[in-house]
């Protein structure tokens, strides 16, 4: 595979439009509960600030729908990247050409949550043109996020140069190790809550995968395909006969579909204290699954044991 690396760019001086994921895991949005996305984006921005560049992070952070959310704002992430990057990093909470005028090389901004415009995961070409203005390059490092035609993902990418990061690079070469040149059996996992919105991932991993795990709570479409009962759990019942025709496929192409044998279901996610570990065949109607069950764990390592690449 090859792509645009932060090593092919002249970045002295240059303003970066940086993409990175700090979606990050928080207690009731005060403390960040999981560093893990805040440290892998650490080399590159020390790359960047080495080469004398100015860095503006592009990020979301939850799902505010194109509305301005207080509860979703990023300015309390502003100190712990501070802490944990040992840099200074300055909150811009409007968008606007004028940001990188302040900065000088080496500093770090970070911009409002992202998603607070609705132009972004409508992916609008004007607000795409209004983000490519602040910047001279784009960089890509939110592989996590890579999958979605954003503003902030893809729409940009038609204004400016573009590059992976650091943390982009390294995971799309462990993707190709894995998918172009694996040692057999190679079982995928992939989660999320649709299958909708994954539809090229799936058909694209069925022919490279022995195993395909679907985690999250896309397996209950398939569940639902296959006659289940899945109460009131998260489903797409549109995408029924889409789940039949990925399960028709998988098997032409000799790939296991491996869906959850039991799932811990609860009553609401509001109140999920009361919770119980059900088998598929039993789904309360009253109920909603929310994580697969001991037996499916057990099972996933009986599999993944015999699978060296994963
Ligand atoms: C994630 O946390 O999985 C990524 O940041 C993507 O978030 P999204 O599913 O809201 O696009």
């Amino acid at each position: 595979m090859t792509f645009t690396t932060l090593q092919d760019m002249d970045l002295k001086n240059k303003t970066v439009l940086l993409r990175v994921d700090l979606n990050v895991p928080t207690n009731d949005g005060l403390q960040v509960t999981d560093m893990t996305r805040i440290d892998r984006v650490k080399p590159t921005i020390d790359y960047l600030r080495d080469h004398q560049a100015k860095i503006i992070l592009l990020t979301h952070f939850g799902r505010p729908k194109g509305q301005v959310k207080p509860e979703l704002s990023l300015e309390f992430l502003a100190p712990v990247l501070e802490k944990q990057w040992g840099c200074t990093i300055r909150f811009e909470k409007d968008m606007s050409p004028a940001i990188s005028q302040k900065m000088d090389s080496g500093d770090v901004a970070l911009l409002e949550n992202i998603r607070f415009h609705a132009g972004e995961e409508a992916n609008d070409p004007d607000f795409a043109r209004q983000l490519a203005a602040m910047g001279d390059v784009f960089i890509n490092d939110a592989f996590s996020t890579a999958h979605r035609a954003h503003a902030s993902t893809e729409g940009i990418t038609h204004h400016l140069l573009c590059a992976a990061g650091l943390l982009m690079a390294a995971e799309l070469d462990a993707l190709a190790a894995a998918l172009q040149t694996p040692k057999k059996p190679v079982l995928a996992i992939v989660g999320g809550s649709k299958i909708s919105t994954k539809l090229g991932v799936l058909y694209n991993l069925l022919p490279k995968v022995d195993y395909l795990v679907l985690g999250g709570a896309m397996p209950n479409t398939f569940l639902l395909a296959q006659g289940k009962n899945v109460g009131k759990s998260l489903c797409e019942a549109d995408m029924v006969n889409e789940a039949n025709k990925i399960m028709t496929e998988a098997k032409k192409q000799d790939c296991e579909i491996i869906l959850p044998q039991d799932y811990v279901v609860v009553e609401s996610l509001e109140s999920p204290t009361c919770h119980d570990t059900v088998t598929i065949d039993a789904i309360p109607d009253d109920k909603m699954a929310v994580d697969m069950g001991a037996q499916t764990i057990c099972a996933l390592k009986d599999i993944s044991s015999k699978c060296p690449t994963v």
